[in-house]
């Protein structure tokens, strides 16, 4: 995939707004968060050369950039999955286009099941570190310019970002845990011997997305954020069977508070310093 060819058609489309500083990656029934910017400019995935037409009900497919407060922000709603059958490259893709655009902070969002039986459908997780059980990565082949080979994760979630998150959901006054996100391929959800043995990895949530994007991420350098809307509890936590119908319901319902915590996030970072030093 040419990365410069996309990013040049976004900007393109941009004119002489400024450059987005922070990027918002949208999961599945989160697309409300969207409407919440100002001025917006939408691209669908569709018009990006080289970009695939994003496939699962749920998930528009579109940039939508715009301002969030005073930062120019790019809204990613809808991504490439690998289930659906997309390589690596084609999952991460949005998030180079949006480095080469100059995004310096990624914020990501999902919908997620439960392994750990405190949570419930609803509940918001920020997400402190996660397990790659995809074992697939986008980092795979030769080196891309600007990113590293061998990329430090000892903190893919940054620091800094993630006292500010819990900051603002205290000042919000809405719950936010902490916990370790599972990525598995998919589609299938798991089975009940699965969660119970994700739980005994050491995961709080699991799901099918977000962390090839980290890890993009982290090889160029930017400072990720995750939230994982727990959308129903684990395979055998609940007598529910799960149906892509009722996540996408959840996720509806609780978006606004996903949405409403990154709207205080990216306010409360200092002003025209979003991406930079905010340390
Ligand atoms: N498992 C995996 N992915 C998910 C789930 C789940 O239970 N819920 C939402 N996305």
């Amino acid at each position: 995939m040419d990365i410069t060819a996309a990013a040049d058609t976004l900007r393109a489309r941009l004119g002489d707004r400024p450059t987005p500083d922070i990027a918002v990656v949208l999961g599945s029934g989160l697309g409300s968060v969207a409407s919440a910017v100002m001025d917006p400019v939408i691209v669908p995935f569709i018009d990006v050369p080289g970009f695939p037409a994003a496939g699962v009900a749920g998930h528009a497919g579109q940039y939508v950039y715009g301002t969030m407060g005073s930062c120019p922000v790019l809204i990613q709603a809808g991504r490439f999955h690998h289930y659906e059958g997309h390589a690596m490259d084609v999952v991460a893709a949005p998030v180079r286009v949006a480095a080469k655009l100059g995004v310096r902070v990624l914020v990501l969002t999902n919908a997620a099941g439960g392994v750990n039986p405190e949570l419930e459908p609803g509940d918001v997780v920020l997400v402190e570190d996660h397990l790659n059980l995809m074992f697939r990565s986008p980092l795979i082949g030769p080196t891309r310019e600007g990113e590293e080979r061998f990329p430090d994760m000892s903190e893919p979630y940054d620091a800094a970002l993630r006292k500010a998150a819990l900051a603002a959901a205290e000042e919000l006054g809405v719950p936010l845990r902490t916990g370790v996100y599972a990525a598995l391929t998919g589609p299938s959800y798991e089975t009940a011997a699965e969660v119970r043995m994700l739980g005994r990895l050491g995961a709080d949530v699991v799901g099918m997305s977000t962390v090839p994007e980290v890890i993009v991420a982290r090889a160029l350098g930017l400072r990720c954020l995750a939230f994982s809307m727990v959308t129903n509890k684990g395979t055998g936590l609940s007598p529910e069977p799960l149906s892509h119908v009722d996540v996408q319901e959840v996720g509806a319902r609780s978006g606004r508070v996903v949405g409403d915590l990154i709207q205080a996030v990216i306010a409360s970072l200092p002003e025209g310093a979003q991406s930079r030093g905010a340390k």
